[in-house]
């Protein structure tokens, strides 16, 4: 029986178009990829039979195990009520209905499967109702930081700082878009042709974008970012971010009520340092966050989460980080934290650390301390503040006490490279006193970055502040060694 090259690549016409019999089940896809290349096959020989049947573009076939999940998936929808889904999955019940209908779904095609292969099947399908689908699993598996799906048929994870092709595959695009829209529809928010971009998160905090065609060309593209909240402040001493006395110092800052202003580039670490410093703010203080997707990750018990959220459909509902921040002031907080500073909530905030509102923290994109200065002010100026750029920066100066540099360096590795108070008005200029820095003293023959966190000698002037509050710094904190 001779078919087409085409058909025996895609496994087409290997796979009956009945429930198999036992024993000729196999895992999932087995049937598209188990094609014998052998005999007469001019590509015999040829190692390409696996990844072309895998890969991005090929439509695979469907395996008889596949075809029995997919019919029991619609089926299960007609059954269940999927208003009451979250519900049922909270009272830990759903599984229980999806084993029930699974098992009867079974009996009536006359199914046999294995108690491995039937488990099997209950977790997609209860991943496939509820959750993420195919890729649920991987958001389980804390070693990966990233899940990258470009299309249905290439998902890319990333651990340890590599990149790897997973075997997982969604059906389709429509199978992979289906499994976004749960995603973004759980925000209140909606991807279609109208609106083919949209940002979201999972329950577990984990950052998500997708981009659908006609924007993305090949297919619905996803991507899952579960950085932020990973390290904590022994983890940034002990992988070289700073040094312990460093941690110290910001720790005593924090406690202090300091308002600090963490500044770095795309990916530098503000959002991990920021979390990290976090966890010095005592217990008993009520917290309120401000942010544009959920990042942080406090771990103190009084803690107000606050997002933005974009505008709807027809133009209107969006709440900007400056209304939550005035809001903020009216819920008896006693710290203020705004993942990231970027317009007019800047202006706000400085008011609010103005007024009373002292230990804020927040972060602000930008490559070095002074600069970050010139960003708030920028961002305050376009607020629309009838302010002239004198009084704005005698707020600044007035409200910011530590800017506590970030970067990325040219090996990969992040690093606090500059923590420098905000003294006074010199003139018409902010002034900045460094008082901890990295000397960078040049590269390695393998790429690292050489060089040492220092002290610069310069004791803050807050340094007495921070010392009434029965806060003890060693006495040789801030000496040159
Ligand atoms: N000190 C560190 N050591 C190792 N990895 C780090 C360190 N700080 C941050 N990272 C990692 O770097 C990545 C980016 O960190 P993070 O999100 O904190 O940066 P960011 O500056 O807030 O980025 P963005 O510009 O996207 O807001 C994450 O994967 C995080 O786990
Ligand atoms: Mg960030």
């Amino acid at each position: 029986m001779s078919k087409s090259l085409r058909d025996r690549l895609l496994g087409l016409g290997t796979t009956p178009d009945r429930a198999l019999p036992a024993g000729e089940l196999g895992a999932p896809g087995e049937a598209g990829d188990a094609v014998a290349l052998v005999g007469t096959d001019p590509l015999a020989g040829l190692t390409i039979a696996t990844p072309f049947v895998r890969g991005p573009v090929a439509a695979r076939a469907e395996s008889a195990v596949d075809r029995l999940k997919r019919e029991l998936h619609s089926k299960l929808v007609e059954r269940l009520d999927l208003s009451a889904l979250d519900a049922l999955r909270a009272d830990g019940k759903l599984e229980q209905q999806i084993r029930a209908a699974v098992l009867e779904f079974l009996r009536t095609e006359q199914a046999p499967l294995s108690a491995a292969e039937r488990d099997e099947v209950i977790d997609e399908i209860t991943w496939e109702v509820t959750g993420l689908g195919p890729i649920e699993p991987l958001t389980r598996d804390l070693s990966i930081s990233d899940i990258l799906v470009n299309g249905p048929h290439a998902v890319y994870v990333e651990r340890g700082g590599q990149l790897e092709l997973t075997d997982i595959t969604f059906r389709d695009n429509a199978h992979l878009l289906a499994v976004i829209d749960r995603i973004v529809s759980r925000v209140g928010r909606r991807v279609d042709e109208s609106s083919p971009m949209v940002d979201a998160r999972l329950p577990d905090g984990s950052r998500v974008n997708a981009v659908i065609p006609p924007l993305a060309l090949d297919g619905p593209v996803l991507s899952i970012r579960r950085f932020g909240a990973t390290l904590g402040p022994a983890d940034l001493v002990s992988n070289g971010a700073m040094t312990a006395e460093m941690l110290r110092f910001l720790a005593a800052c924090v406690v202090s009520r300091l308002n600090i202003l963490i500044s770095g580039g795309t990916g530098s670490g503000k959002t991990t340092l920021l979390n990290a410093l976090s966890a010095f703010i005592p217990d008993n203080e009520r917290i309120v966050t401000i942010e544009d997707a959920a990042e942080l990750r406090l771990q103190q018990q009084h803690v107000v989460r606050l997002e933005t959220r974009p505008p709807n459909m027809e133009g209107r509902g969006e709440v900007l980080a400056r209304d939550l921040v005035k809001n903020a002031l009216r819920m008896r907080p006693d710290r203020i934290i705004i993942g990231e500073v970027r317009s007019a909530e800047s202006l706000d905030m400085l008011q609010a650390m103005n007024t009373g509102h002292e230990g804020s923290l927040t972060t602000v994109h930008a490559n070095t301390p002074r600069d970050a200065l010139a960003r708030l002010e920028t961002m305050v100026l376009f607020a629309g503040t009838a302010l002239p750029v004198r009084a704005v920066r005698e707020q600044v100066a007035a409200a910011l006490h530590l800017v506590v540099q970030v970067s990325r360096g040219s090996d990969g590795r992040r690093r606090v490279t500059s923590i420098a108070e905000v003294t006074t008005m010199e003139g018409d200029m902010v002034s900045m006193q460094e008082i901890f820095r990295f000397r960078r003293r040049g590269v390695s023959e393998d790429g690292t970055v050489q060089g040492s966190f220092e002290a610069t000698g310069v004791r803050p002037q807050f340094a007495e502040a921070i010392t009434t509050r029965g806060i003890a710094l060693p006495a040789d904190l801030f000496v040159i060694r």
